[in-house]
């Protein structure tokens, strides 16, 4: 398929994938509406249909609780292919949501929004809803702040592996042993009726997380008493660096609609995040790594979420060079960068999940953040990397590192929008 012929793919997938208003990840794997998903979907609308595009990120937001929380499923509508579905979550909201949150991107994705449109010279039309939707935005970061950096350090605390949208990274594995699965019950997998398990995560990972879903019932999803007894507490680099990113982000657009006293409040959470976040600096590892809030414990482990610290704008030259040393190493072994687990640590599996695959949106804020830091030539390879991966195989949710094949679902929403909106520019 040549270019136009791969946009116009990519723009049927988001059209089948649209359920009116907000569009699934895949409809027989996830056939709801999530959270970090439907941001980069907005990214992919906004090439062709900003109102719809904006529409996404609103109707996500329509799901916020009162305290600013933003869950990571929105189920709209039952189905019985997917575990686990409303009733196992019983979070008691309307509409039915999950009780755990995800990584942070909406922010920075409005931004983005709203210079296309200002590009357009529709800056003034689309001002109200920019307005609304920063209040609701605000909202979210503080709900960050007061539930989930306990040591205000300006990282983000997870509180389920599902949280971080790298489910079953290994940097999960060491704080999830202390999760208690004895009592976990009967239940039935859906995932792997979709997909072959050898892409998906394991029993004992499913247990887990189940496990934790029950923990946050059984705390009638208060997050105040989650965060203080959750069995598992690990501050997720991924999420932390993209945080930042999304403060500031959200603090341009403060200083732009005149709100002051806000755009005081961002500049402090970022400040608190610039000094904070050095506590995710494995010096062992010369690398950004998740830690474990409970044994302070780093990870250890490189994956592709170490290479957010220059998305998050950190600018730290040390660093910086330890990292790209990093990618030196990874870039030579592998053919497709940027592999979710280094190639060389032993649990690198090139088709299971978060434990090997590129994802076209982990792809898409590694470039961004490597052009920005002016690493022109890396952040070319990557969204090269990105673009062949799309164009020889398909929209997959993810990819062989190693092969290029597709790993997990097919006609991908998220991977349809990264390629229109970045990848396939
Ligand atoms: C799943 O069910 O695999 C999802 O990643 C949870 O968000």
């Amino acid at each position: 398929m040549n270019s136009a012929e791969l946009d116009r793919r990519a723009r049927e997938i988001l059209a089948a994938n649209d359920r009116g208003g907000y569009t699934v990840p895949n409809g027989r794997v996830y056939p709801f509406q999530w959270n970090w998903d439907s941001a980069f979907v907005a990214l992919g609308f906004d090439r062709f249909d900003r109102e719809r595009a904006w529409t996404e990120i609103e109707t996500l937001f329509k799901a916020q609780w009162e305290d600013g929380f933003l869950p990571h499923i929105v189920f709209w509508k039952d189905d019985p292919g997917y575990f686990p579905g409303p009733s196992v979550w019983d979070t008691g909201r309307q509409p039915v949501t999950s009780g755990i949150t995800q990584p942070p991107v909406a922010a920075s994705v409005v931004r983005r929004l709203w210079e296309s449109a200002t590009k357009a010279g529709e800056s003034e039309k689309w001002r109200p809803r920019l307005e609304a939707l920063f209040d609701r935005l605000m909202a979210w970061h503080r709900w960050f702040r007061d539930f989930r950096d306990p040591e205000g350090r300006g990282v983000v605390v997870a509180m389920h592996p599902w949280e971080t949208g790298r489910d079953n990274s290994p940097e999960w594995d060491a704080p999830g042993e202390p999760i208690d699965v004895s009592r976990v019950g009967e239940y039935t997998r859906r995932d792997t009726g979709h997909i072959d398990s050898k892409m998906r995560p394991t029993k004992l990972e499913y247990d887990r997380y189940v496990a934790l879903v029950q923990y946050g019932r059984a705390q009638g999803w208060d997050h105040g008493r989650i965060a203080a007894g959750n069995p598992f507490r690990v501050a997720d680099v991924g999420m932390s660096m993209i945080l930042l990113r999304a403060n500031r982000d959200l603090l341009a657009l403060a200083e732009l609609l005149g709100r002051d006293s806000e755009a005081d409040e961002l500049r402090a959470m970022v400040g608190t995040a610039e000094r904070g976040i050095a506590w995710l600096w494995d010096e062992a590892k010369q690398s950004w790594c998740s830690r474990d809030l409970l044994t302070r414990r780093s990870s250890g482990f490189v994956t592709s979420a170490s290479f957010l610290s220059f998305y998050a704008g950190l600018a730290d030259p040390e660093k910086d060079k330890a990292m790209l040393t990093h990618l030196e190493r990874i870039g030579a072994a592998v053919r497709f960068l940027m592999p979710s687990l280094d190639p060389h640590d032993p649990g690198f599996q090139m088709i299971r999940y978060w434990r090997g695959p590129v994802w076209a949106v982990v792809n898409y804020m590694i470039g961004t953040g490597l052009e920005e830091a002016g690493h022109e030539s890396w952040a070319q390879r990557v969204r090269g990397d990105t673009r062949t991966l799309i164009a020889r195989n398909g929209f997959y949710e993810a990819f062989s590192p190693i092969e290029g094949t597709g790993s997990g679902g097919g006609d991908f929403s998220w991977t349809a929008a990264i390629w229109l909106a970045w990848a396939g520019l």
